[in-house]
């Protein structure tokens, strides 16, 4: 019998979008241990960020044991209650946003020289960011909504960002730069609740941004899989909030029919086909691998703005991103085979580099 490959799915997470995280990897557990080639360790991260092994993937429970990843030359897990190492072959990070989404967390298991799924260190702080990615994609001659950037740590020309806000006009969307989930987004239709909205989304975040607001726009998103050289673009898919104003927490994860799902998305054929290149240029240009998804936003002229990239999307077998792929015929099993098996091509095509530079 072949030895089955050693998956560590690592979820939770501390991170606003902690409770996200732990449903999407449930769903990845529950499909890696069904397809019967996988040995899945599943690690809940707290929101302290300490690691701990689960039988089963959820919420902290009594029966949980810690683990702390070490760099050893037998293992690079360490489980603390019994003294035992354990190396396995394949990390899969399931979190998203602070402290799993943003390039930290893969700057650890770089360091700990393991196969990992999903975007480097680079691409993933750079994806984190919004104002970064929006930079990335204008070089790329991909447009994005303009804005206007605040940070913590100056302190800022109130009157400049009304003067800005008057000019570009209302609504603006005020949002923290380095967050996901809509946690910290506000609409804010006039000057009254500009500097308030501004407060809110400093408690999430030391940076800030401002952006010309849409109003009622058509969100689309393209799911991309693979790396520079064989990128497989998705469908479009469009996301209806039916109940709120915009796609709020509420909307995504509370609100029971709080949205529909479209794929393929309802605009026109160009638009789409320009959405699905310009989604595939971003993830180049960030430098991304493994997985992304871009999202976008259609005005009522039916022009495409570039709104923000996800290294690391929902991942729920109800999410969008597997129902993008499902659109095109991949199971969400082959998207989770294909995912390892670049995680791991990854790590060997980097232990071709030399370490050591040549003496003549
Ligand atoms: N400029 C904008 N115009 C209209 N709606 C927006 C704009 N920016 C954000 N939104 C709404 O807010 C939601 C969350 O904003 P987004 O930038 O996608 O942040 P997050 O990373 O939290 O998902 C979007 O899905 C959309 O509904
Ligand atoms: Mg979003």
């Amino acid at each position: 019998m072949t030895k089955k490959i050693q998956v560590a799915v690592l979820y939770g997470g501390k991170s606003t979008e902690h409770e996200v995280s732990v449903h999407s990897a449930q769903s990845v557990c529950q499909a890696l241990v069904a397809c019967g080639k996988y040995d899945v360790k599943h690690i809940f991260i707290d929101k302290q960020g300490f690691w701990f092994l689960q039988q089963t993937c959820s919420e902290a429970t009594a029966e949980d044991v810690a683990v702390t990843p070490v760099l050893d030359k037998q293992g690079t897990l360490w489980v603390a209650s019994t003294g035992e190492f354990m190396r396995p072959d394949v990390f899969f990070p399931v979190l998203h946003g602070l402290n799993g989404e943003d390039g930290t967390l893969q700057g650890l298991l770089e360091c700990l020289d393991v196969p990992y799924v999903g975007c480097g260190v680079l691409a993933s702080a750079m994806g984190m960011d919004k104002e970064v990615s929006k930079i990335a994609a204008l070089q790329k001659g991909v447009d994005t909504l303009p804005y206007y950037k605040l940070s913590r740590t100056q302190a800022y020309d109130k009157q400049a960002l009304q003067d800005w806000a008057a000019e570009t006009g209302y609504p603006v969307f005020v949002k923290p730069v380095r967050l996901g989930s809509s946690v910290g987004v506000s609409k804010v239709k006039s000057v009254h609740q500009l500097h308030e909205a501004v407060d809110f989304a400093f408690r999430f975040d030391s940076d800030v941004l401002v952006e010309k607001g849409l109003e009622s726009p058509r969100e689309i998103f393209c799911a991309l899989l693979g790396n520079t050289e064989n990128l497989q673009v998705s469908e479009c898919g469009e996301l209806k909030s039916l109940q709120s104003e915009f796609f709020d927490y509420q909307a995504k994860y509370i609100t029971a029919g709080g949205c529909e799902t479209r794929v393929p998305a309802d605009i026109a054929l160009p638009v789409r086909e320009q959405i699905r290149q310009a989604s595939a240029q971003v993830f180049k240009a960030l430098r991304c691998s493994g997985l992304a998804r871009a999202d976008f936003l259609v005005d009522k002229n039916g022009k495409a703005w570039f709104s923000e990239i996800n290294t690391l999307p929902g991942m729920s077998d109800t999410s969008l991103f597997p129902q993008l792929f499902a659109a095109a015929g991949v199971a969400y099993a082959d998207i989770l085979d294909r995912l390892i098996a670049l995680a791991v091509q990854t790590w060997q095509e980097k232990q071709t580099l030399r370490l050591e530079k040549d003496h003549d």
